[in-house]
């Protein structure tokens, strides 16, 4: 029998969301939270109190000790953040032990060679993608190349030189061919190994067999939650590619990297807000290149949590999280920083595009040839210490229902101030 208790969380714009907090706030009553996809160029910050926690690959439900964090077969790892992700939080009092943080063995390990590929490529590229640079892309070229290093690879010494040689001759050779000056000689190689292995020595009591535990929990019919990772349109099959990452963040992603089937999943949670953000190169019609798109990244503090980058701003865009809605199959919305955008008179938002002088509402592989078709909407709403939904001001309801209407999926969580408690339910 299948028992549905499985819910994603998933970024429905171009990531910063606000999937963490949601993840955390939906994670008081779980068993389990599962990390599944991206790397540490994710970068989630939950608010408790006056306690802030910004996490790059721990799941965002480490700060509850009784929920089981997972971080999935499908995350890619780069261990020296990640023993200090650990380390740090252990330091502030959160417990992170054998109990409370699992660590799926076929996770794919970030090299420092990953890093130098990730930035060397950005350097030659026409189309540069403005990459976190932490190495996301090359290793998952490398893994899909099947020369990648996991960390089951972390339990035998020699086998971790010999992949690392393998990789590195390989890797030796793109660089060669780009032109650098880049050599790794055996004495790196055997650094990294050494290395890597004294990050094993932290890691390895939280290393498992994630299919060892995974489906039972699942089979209870206990809540379990996957935390998705930067959002639909950084996607690498449905996003505006190339300006994507290089893994598949969209619900189904999800399941893959956390090796559930669909048949288990109840919910899924689209995060957005009320205002799109994006960071790194790539289209974007709503973007505001003037003192209103300022505006936006001062009162929303549009700064990256991962890079400290300030993030292009713009308004709301309905025909983006439409196309996010059908493809993640949501089944809710949850909307953020709808106290930021309340502190516009007028707010704007785009219900369909001129697309070669034809109106369309889908998004098209060439989004940079949309020019964006807006409503106004009265805004100057100020949402202060309300924790209801009836007593948010009417234009207020007014925006987010027209929301709903538009999407079509139901709004069920609502932002208004970065704490969790600054959150409403529809
Ligand atoms: P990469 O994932 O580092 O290769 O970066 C590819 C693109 O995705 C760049 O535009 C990054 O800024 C963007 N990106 C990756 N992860 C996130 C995220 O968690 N939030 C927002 N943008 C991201």
């Amino acid at each position: 029998m299948v028992m549905e208790n499985v819910y994603v969380v998933v970024g429905t714009q171009w990531g910063d969301e606000g999937k963490g907090r949601v993840t955390h706030y939906l994670s008081n009553d779980a068993k389990m939270v599962i990390r599944a996809t991206g790397g540490n160029n994710a970068g989630h910050t939950v608010i408790v109190g006056s306690d802030k926690f910004a996490m790059h690959l721990l799941p965002s439900s480490i700060i509850r000790k009784d929920v089981i964090s997972v971080i999935g077969p499908g995350v890619v790892i780069d261990p020296e953040v990640l023993v200090g992700e650990i380390q740090t939080m252990q330091k502030r009092g959160v417990q992170v032990s054998p109990d409370n943080l699992k660590i799926s063995n076929r996770c794919h390990l970030i090299m420092p060679w990953h890093k130098d590929i990730d930035a060397i490529l950005e350097g030659v590229k026409t189309n540069k993608i403005g990459t976190t640079g932490r190495g996301i892309g090359p290793c998952f070229s490398e893994k899909a190349q099947r020369t990648g290093i996991r960390i089951i690879d972390l339990f035998s010494e020699e086998l971790l030189l010999s992949k690392i040689k393998e990789s590195l001759k390989i890797s030796q050779n793109l660089l060669s061919l780009l032109a650098t000056d880049r050599y790794y000689d055996a004495r790196y190689s055997w650094n990294v190994c050494q290395n890597y292995l004294e990050y094993f020595n932290i890691l390895s009591p939280f290393v498992c067999d994630t299919n060892s535990f995974i489906p039972e929990i699942v089979d209870r019919g206990e809540k379990v939650i996957i935390e998705g990772a930067q959002a639909m349109y950084l996607d690498i099959d449905h996003g505006n590619y190339p300006y994507v990452t290089s893994s598949n963040p969209i619900s189904s992603g999800a399941l893959v990297g956390s090796g559930i089937g669909p048949t288990y999943v109840r919910g899924v949670i689209g995060v957005m807000k009320a205002y799109s953000s994006r960071v790194g190169e790539g289209p974007f019609p709503t973007e505001l290149r003037d003192e209103t798109g300022d505006r936006i990244r001062e009162l929303g503090h549009e700064y990256g949590t991962t890079t400290g980058r300030p993030r292009r701003c713009g308004w709301l865009d309905l025909v983006l999280i439409k196309g996010a809605a059908f493809t993640n199959g949501l089944t809710g919305l949850c909307v953020n920083h709808v106290d930021t955008i309340g502190k516009f008179d007028e707010i704007n938002v785009c219900v369909a595009y001129n697309y070669k002088n034809q109106i369309i509402t889908y998004v098209p592989t060439d989004l940079e040839n949309c020019k964006p078709i807006y409503k106004t909407y009265k805004g100057g709403w100020n949402t202060q210490g309300i924790n209801q939904y009836d007593q948010l001001p009417l234009d207020t309801r007014d925006y987010l229902e027209m929301i709903e209407e538009y999407v079509d999926i139901p709004v069920v969580y609502i932002g208004v101030g970065p704490d969790e408690k600054e959150t409403i339910i529809k």
